[in-house]
């Protein structure tokens, strides 16, 4: 080979590795997040993804200069998109669990949640070992219908499951369910914005504590690292703080 085709070779490997680090630093993350789940991630009257979820994802792109999109994704088939390669994360109050730690990545965790009960301001209802007979709504798939399912058996006709938590919780203030289990943020959140819905909030000793994380694909080492970078910086920082304070207070 003479001097002039290797040089030819050579340019041409120089701006194909140019053109690869150039396309690298445009990424822009796809983050899949089920918008149904206010005060975590909903769409606000533009359309728009927003919540807690959202700022703090923001926020952690921010300190480790990512670029992200977040897409309104149906809960039902989620943690799919990421095997599919349709999406690079999920960030949707996604409980980490060791069933969903086989299938996919997550982050450190950056919320603590538990399961709550809502039933009707008139129901006998005192503890979760009441629902054992009882029609209970869920979102399916969620860490509620496992429990329910613990109580209830995986095959029982009395658990309801539902495409989204608000769905339940419409269908439980239509008396057509007699409790929804469902994380406890999510139904304070409802309980408070909807005063005239005659609800009445049951905490249960036995919930397990819940962590919420951000699930990547699995082996998708590099995106987690900075991912988890970040969050350790807004924490560090006072950052996660003041997005904690703006939606739940101190
Ligand atoms: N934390 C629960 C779970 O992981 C419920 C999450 C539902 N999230 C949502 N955006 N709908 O199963």
């Amino acid at each position: 080979m003479n001097s002039k085709k290797l040089g030819l070779i050579a340019s041409m490997i120089f701006a194909g590795l140019l053109f690869n680090s150039n396309a690298n630093a445009a990424k822009t993350y796809q983050v899949a997040t089920d918008a149904a789940y206010a005060p975590f991630e909903s769409l606000n009257n533009k359309k728009e993804v927003v919540g807690f979820s959202v700022d703090v994802l923001e926020a952690i792109a921010k300190k480790s200069g990512m670029k992200i999109k977040f897409i309104n994704t149906p809960w039902e088939g989620i943690f799919a998109t990421l095997s599919t390669g349709d999406r690079d994360m999920v960030i949707s109050s996604v409980t980490i669990t060791p069933e969903r730690k086989q299938s996919m990545d997550f982050s450190d965790p950056y919320f603590e949640a538990k399961q709550l009960i809502a039933v009707g301001k008139n129901s006998k209802v005192s503890k979760f070992t009441d629902l054992k007979t009882l029609k209970v709504g869920v979102q399916t798939g969620t860490t509620g219908d496992e429990v329910i399912q613990k109580l209830q058996g995986k095959t029982s006709p009395n658990i309801k499951r539902f495409e989204s938590t608000p769905l339940a919780i419409k269908e439980l203030e239509n008396g057509g369910v007699d409790a929804v289990v469902a994380d406890n943020g999510v139904v304070v959140n409802f309980v408070a914005n909807n005063p005239n819905s005659k609800l009445k909030m049951i905490d249960d000793a036995t919930f397990a504590k819940e962590y919420y994380g951000i699930a990547v694909k699995k082996g998708n080492k590099a995106l987690l690292e900075q991912i988890n970078k970040g969050l350790a910086a807004i924490k560090a920082d006072g950052t996660y703080d003041k997005i904690y304070n703006k939606y739940f207070g101190k």
